[in-house]
């Protein structure tokens, strides 16, 4: 895909997305939806906003949710995975906080779950190295990577992922832009499958959400590899000193304008995010007040949203057993069903000796 087809693909997945949201609100249990996180870090407030309490709405309207742990793909643009035990339970620990129901929603790490990754060996069939090598995420990945070379699991993740998707049969994935070539990767794979063997998989829709650009404190993209990210597990005191070593600019007069003041505005748009305001008007109601009001806002807005996620982060934090039984169960989940899926498929296939 070239950048226009990009933006083209975009485009499309954009207005789909508008008439699935019009299916979620008249019947969310039809929807089986898959979406993950790599455990390379801590989650923060980028992610709060662009991803996780869309799981929790989707979850509360009554859809199916599978939340993936893509340990696996750590490996993609590093030789190890550092502190994973930690970012792992991390993650489990924010998803719970922010008040995925593990009753309701099945939380597992790929690694654990061999079927969903045998998967891999037929998907790898279904596709050429032409297209792989295509992929416009894997090359920026590939351009931004300090590795020497580029190993095979870079350049076949996205098929590994398309196994994360298919083994349950979700049939709608959350995701942000960047993703979009990979979910087209998967309806290929899930259509190829068909042609060849049969119908086992659906053709699953991205669900593009409009993720909300929020820069790090430094001004540039938040980021986990960057350290400029506001953590979920931050107390409230970090949180306002995060807050208040943020970037402004010269200018007293607060406004929002995120192509010419980018870094104010973000701090705008935060608080705008956490009071559900219009920034716009966040803005106006600090105006002359400056940066430090502005600040002040910011950081008093956050952490009144984020009191009863810390609160009950806290709860959990006390009982990492219960943590990690919430995992074992999902991934005990998650093996069942995968099993089911590959013996459907080795049937398809022919492979029942
Ligand atoms: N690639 C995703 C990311 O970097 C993580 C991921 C792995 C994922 N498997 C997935 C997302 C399946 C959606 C569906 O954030």
């Amino acid at each position: 895909m070239t950048t226009t087809t990009l933006a083209q693909a975009t485009t499309v997945a954009q207005r789909r997305s508008a008439e699935l949201e019009d299916l979620i609100d008249r019947d969310a249990a039809a929807f089986r939806i898959l979406t993950g996180d790599r455990p390379t870090g801590q989650l923060h407030l980028g992610h709060y906003f662009g991803t996780l309490r869309n799981r929790v709405r989707l979850q509360d309207l009554g859809a199916e949710v599978f939340v993936l742990i893509a340990d696996y793909q750590v490996l993609t643009d590093r030789d190890t995975a550092e502190h994973l035990d930690e970012y792992v339970t991390g993650l489990v620990l924010d998803y719970l906080a922010i008040g995925l129901d593990p009753a309701r929603t099945v939380i597992f790490a790929h690694s654990a779950v061999p079927a969903l990754n045998q998967l891999l060996l037929p998907f790898l069939s279904l596709v050429s190295v032409p297209e792989l090598n295509r992929n416009p995420t894997v090359k920026d990945e590939i351009a931004h990577s300090r590795q020497a070379s580029v190993s095979g699991l870079m350049l076949t993740y996205p098929v590994h992922q398309a196994a994360d998707i298919l083994f349950c049969r979700a049939n709608l994935v959350p995701v942000g832009q960047d993703q979009l070539p990979h979910l087209e990767i998967t309806r290929v794979i899930a259509r190829r499958f068909s042609e060849r063997y049969g119908p086992v998989f659906p053709v699953p829709d991205a669900l593009l959400s409009a993720a909300p650009l929020l820069l790090g404190t430094d001004g540039t993209k938040m980021s986990k590899s960057r350290g400029n990210t506001i953590p979920l597990s931050a107390t409230a005191d970090e949180t306002a000193r995060l807050i208040r070593g943020a970037q402004t600019d010269s200018e007293r007069h607060i406004s929002y304008d995120p192509a010419d003041r980018p870094a104010v505005s973000s701090l705008v748009l935060l608080a705008a995010l956490a009071l559900d305001r219009d920034p716009r008007e966040v803005a106006a109601g600090v105006g002359g007040g400056g940066a430090a009001a502005l600040k002040q806002l910011v950081a008093t807005a956050v952490n009144d949203l984020l009191a009863p996620v810390r609160a009950r982060r806290a709860e959990y934090e006390r009982d990492l057993g219960y943590v990690r039984q919430v995992l074992r169960d999902g991934n005990q989940r998650a093996s069942e069903i995968a099993a089911a899926t590959l013996a459907e498929v080795r049937t398809a296939m022919g492979m029942t000796y």
